[in-house]
């Protein structure tokens, strides 16, 4: 069931890495058939972060243009998810509100659960602007995907951020009540605190995210949710683009409807066409998929729009979003195609160097080389603190 409240949505923007490694690369090192990327898990180019990029430059790049277009006024809280966290206490969130000089009346805090963090900073600033309709809500969502070199998750790693302003009067989508929720005890992915990579069963991965799709799903109609027929697309998280089509196939079934191919593309096709070049950009993984679905779809207006956020773990969440009139004149077409197609391709060693890139732990002054050409980079390393710069 929608509600009138009409809040969400007002303005999305993404960044991504300057460098990109297509998988053709990667499968000719590794000897794979490039059919099992480009075919098999849906994926055609990874993003590769420079040295002085991480997770606060991505989020800053991110979120610049939506202060330039909005200002600051009226941001009194920033939510940076993520599970590639760069400190243990520090929310990296607190960088990005001081490179883009936002005001000291603000609160800022870090959210971690998986890819599944990004809901819950939406849903939080939800709430946050219900309580106090002048208010908006800076929401980041900001991840690099890395797992072991020659491993099988290798081909699905990626990076990237997209920052989203929630407010009343949305411009972009309203997200409607009810939501549905679902939680497992599962160890399908994980990364302990003293790894740089993350753990996973791949398989178990795929099962676990699939009892969530029907999880979350049974919840959200048990709490009044829209039928299936109703929505117009779907957003699935897309730790490799081919997951959305599993995901989708099952809750086909769970509810007992055909599998028809062409309807099911019709649904999804345009969703994927940011995550297939970019890789598994975890939490910002589904707010892509909307990007990529709005700046291509034919006009959605007032139509519904399913989301199906996943992070392993795990949790889950359904819910459902209405494309908002006029919506199109406050899309970030040009910018975001020109946020991927400006990455220089790498070739597979440069690819591994970067990948074992790491700092000293030794509280030393450890300067970065300057690579990067977007907005904002990391500098330096000195004293265990990092140092960031503003271009
Ligand atoms: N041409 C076309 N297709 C081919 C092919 C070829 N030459 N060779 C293989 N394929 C197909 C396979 O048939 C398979 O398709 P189906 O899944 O439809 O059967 C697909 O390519 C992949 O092949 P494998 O299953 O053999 O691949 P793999 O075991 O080497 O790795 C993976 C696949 C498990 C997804 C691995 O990439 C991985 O571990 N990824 C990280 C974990 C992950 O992304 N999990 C997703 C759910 S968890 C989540 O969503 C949270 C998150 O972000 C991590």
């Amino acid at each position: 069931m929608a509600n009138d409240s009409a809040i969400g949505i007002h303005d999305l923007s993404l960044a991504t890495t300057e460098f990109v490694l297509p998988h053709t690369v990667l499968a000719e090192y590794n000897g794979t058939d490039v059919g099992k990327y480009h075919v098999g898990i849906g994926q055609r180019s990874m993003s590769v972060p420079a040295a002085d990029e991480d997770i606060v430059t991505m989020g800053a790049a991110a979120a610049a243009p939506i202060i330039a277009r909005h200002g600051g006024d009226g941001i009194r809280t920033i939510i940076f998810a993520t599970e590639s966290s760069i400190d243990q206490a520090k929310s990296a969130g607190i960088y990005v509100h001081s490179l883009l000089g936002l005001p000291a009346a603000t609160r800022v805090v870090e959210l971690k659960q998986a890819c599944y963090a990004a809901t819950a900073a939406l849903q939080f600033a939800i709430g946050l602007v219900r309580r106090d309709p002048a208010q908006r809500v800076l929401v980041i969502a900001s991840d690099v995907s890395r797992y072991d070199v020659d491993s099988p998750g290798e081909a699905t790693q990626g990076a990237a951020a997209v920052a989203m302003l929630v407010g009343t009067d949305p411009a972009l989508v309203r997200v409607e009540d009810p939501s549905g929720v679902f939680t497992a005890d599962v160890m399908d992915f994980w990364r302990p605190n003293y790894r740089e990579t993350a753990l996973v069963d791949g398989q178990e991965s795929i099962g676990a995210y699939l009892l969530a799709v029907e999880g979350s799903w049974k919840d959200y109609t048990e709490q009044g949710g829209r039928s299936l027929e109703e929505f117009a697309a779907f957003c699935y998280h897309q730790p490799f683009t081919k997951m959305a089509y599993k995901a989708h196939r099952q809750l086909l079934n769970y509810c007992g409807h055909d599998i028809d191919e062409e309807r099911i593309t019709r649904h999804l096709g345009l969703t994927t066409a940011y995550n297939n070049v970019i890789g598994n950009s975890y939490t910002a993984s589904v707010y892509l998929a909307l990007a990529a679905l709005l700046d291509q779809a034919d006009d959605l207006t007032g139509r519904a729009v399913g989301f199906l956020s996943y992070g392993s773990g795990s949790v889950a969440e359904f819910f459902a979003g209405t494309v908002a009139p006029g919506y199109r004149e406050h899309l970030r077409t040009a910018a975001n195609r020109e946020a991927i197609d400006r990455r220089k391709e790498v070739g597979h060693a440069r690819y591994r160097e970067l990948h074992g890139h790491s700092f000293p732990p030794d509280g030393g002054d450890h300067l970065v080389p300057a690579e990067t050409t977007g907005p904002f980079r990391l500098a330096a390393l000195r004293g265990h603190k990092r140092v960031y710069e503003a271009r």
